[in-house]
């Protein structure tokens, strides 16, 4: 089959071609609205929609969560893809395949995409996604043979598979071993996008053995090997036939002692076939003029909405209006990552001058919600807080903050500064991953850039990089230009899924 589809030529003009249809496989822990703690699941939805509205072939898979059946998802079997055996060196599990049609992917002719679940309850049937259980490994060396046996079975080859994180790490390696003589995989490629450094897939050496796999463990990482430890994202580094992460400067930071975090020696030796691709934007879900959770919609030459929408987001929260007083948003996971320890210097002083406001979503480690906590305590008329995940309240942060701040110590690719720039709420930065590629710094003189920028991680830096911003608040016209510079930025997946489309094909090229 043939598509007609956009291309980008090297010198950056866009133009369109007949391009043949890929057959791409996407396997990953999340994939959104089904099961879902951060950006991950975004991502992969919204790629395989957009490919799949692009007229490839695609198929998703991901584990049934023992979640989902409570959640009323339409979920049902597939026929003839049960009862399928896995053998692990003590234990065997039996799995099969449900599927469920993912939301808004219908193409023009009606067809929608169906997303897979490999299903085993003995694995995938705990408390939360993720565990600490002593099989933690075979869960996801099952989501990875599932996926294969499922593909075998309905006689299915795939041009790609596109796997995400540490999870599908041993997709690669399964393929160059156990399934090395399958011919639907003899013209397979394999590309493992890395979404977060920080989560490897690490193990004890002896799940080599647990996994039937001792026959092939001169493959795994011979040194970690001897010093008695295995990692699933490290075995997909080495045997991916291409590698990607999801900003062109994280590619390049991982590759880096510090962002690197132990792999940077091993994807220095395959930087020649690393990528950096920008995530982007689900439009249809993140779009001001056409968004049905806000109170009141808007758009760049019509900002009246966003006005309503801050003094509802104050309501909201029962904190006290003030035209003057910026409103700060933060929506995100409380982790360490995202360098909120810089902010007890900073906040409290501009709060008591009453010059900012300040509303929070988010969840994640206690010492951090405490925070939050505290600062709304200390503050009662000035900050909200909500600790939890609540989609309508995130949509309603972004359309009604004036400046959303993401002061992240590292930052792979980040997606609320994106969905910022789009409602015009201008993001506050710090340079790192993703945030240093779709943030470009305000230049008030000449009305360039989208945001303000800060670069060492220090207090200091954060402080300055706030106090130009509300230098620039003092302002209100060129604050204006500001917002209308963001919401002019176009990161949909339209466009960045050509990016991928392009790297799959170099992929099946070579
Ligand atoms: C991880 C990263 C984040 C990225 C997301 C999707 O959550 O921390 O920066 O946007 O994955 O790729």
């Amino acid at each position: 089959m043939s598509i007609r589809g956009l291309f980008c030529a090297v010198d950056g003009s866009l133009g369109f071609a007949v391009i043949a249809a890929l057959k791409i496989v996407l396997v990953a822990s999340e994939t959104a609205p089904f099961a879902k703690t951060g950006g991950l699941a975004d991502v992969v939805a919204a790629l395989a929609r957009t490919l799949h509205r692009q007229g490839h072939d695609v198929r998703v898979f991901l584990p049934l969560y023992g979640s989902l059946l409570d959640d009323g998802h339409d979920i049902i079997p597939v026929e003839g893809l049960s009862g399928i055996r896995l053998d692990y060196a003590d234990r065997s599990v039996t799995c099969g395949v449900s599927t469920a049609t993912l939301p808004n992917s219908e193409r023009d002719d009606g067809t929608a995409l169906d997303v897979e679940f490999i299903d085993c309850p003995e694995l995938f049937h705990r408390d939360g996604y993720y565990t600490s259980d002593p099989d933690e490994h075979l869960r996801w060396a099952t989501l990875c043979r599932g996926m294969l046996e499922a593909l075998r079975l309905s006689d299915w080859a795939p041009d790609v598979v596109h796997c995400n994180d540490w999870h599908t790490g041993l997709v690669p390696l399964y393929l160059r071993t156990t399934y090395s003589g399958v011919e639907n995989f003899a013209g397979t490629r394999t590309l493992l996008s890395i979404h977060n450094m920080s989560f490897q897939g690490t193990f004890d050496a002896d799940v080599v053995r647990d996994l039937g796999l001792s026959e092939v463990q001169d493959m795994f990482h011979q040194d970690h090997l001897a010093q008695g430890r295995v990692s699933y994202l490290e075995t997909g580094i080495l045997y991916a036939s291409w590698l990607g992460t999801v900003s062109e400067t994280y590619a390049v930071e991982i590759q880096g002692e510090e962002l690197g975090m132990g792999l940077d020696p091993l994807l220095r030796a395959r930087s020649d076939q690393l990528v950096g691709i920008v995530n982007g934007v689900d439009v249809d879900e993140w779009s001001p003029d056409r968004d049905t959770l806000i109170p009141h919609p808007f758009s760049a030459a019509d900002l009246a909405g966003k006005t309503r929408c801050r003094e509802a987001l104050l309501d909201r929260f029962g904190i006290a209006h003030d035209p003057d007083a910026m409103v700060v948003g933060i929506i995100s996971r409380l982790t360490a990552q995202k360098g909120f320890e810089l902010l007890p210097d900073v906040l409290p002083e501009l709060l008591e001058q009453g010059r900012i406001r300040l509303v929070v979503l988010g969840s994640g480690e206690e010492r951090y919600e405490r925070y939050f906590q505290s600062l709304h305590d200390a503050h009662p008329a000035a900050v909200g807080v909500y600790l939890g995940f609540h989609d309508e309240l995130a949509h309603w942060i972004e359309a009604g903050a004036d400046l959303f701040l993401m002061p992240s110590r590292f930052e792979p690719c980040g997606l609320n500064q994106m969905f910022s720039l789009r409602y015009g709420t201008v993001p506050l930065v710090r340079h790192t991953g993703g945030l240093a590629d779709t943030v470009q710094p305000w230049d008030m003189d000449a009305g360039t850039g989208t945001g303000f920028v800060f670069h060492d991680f220090t207090l200091e830096a954060l402080a300055g990089a706030l106090d130009q911003a509300l230098e620039a608040w003092e302002d209100r016209s060129s604050w204006a230009t500001l917002m209308q510079n963001g919401m002019a930025m176009d990161y949909s997946w339209e466009r960045q899924s050509e990016q991928y489309l392009d790297l799959y094909q170099r992929m099946v090229g070579t």
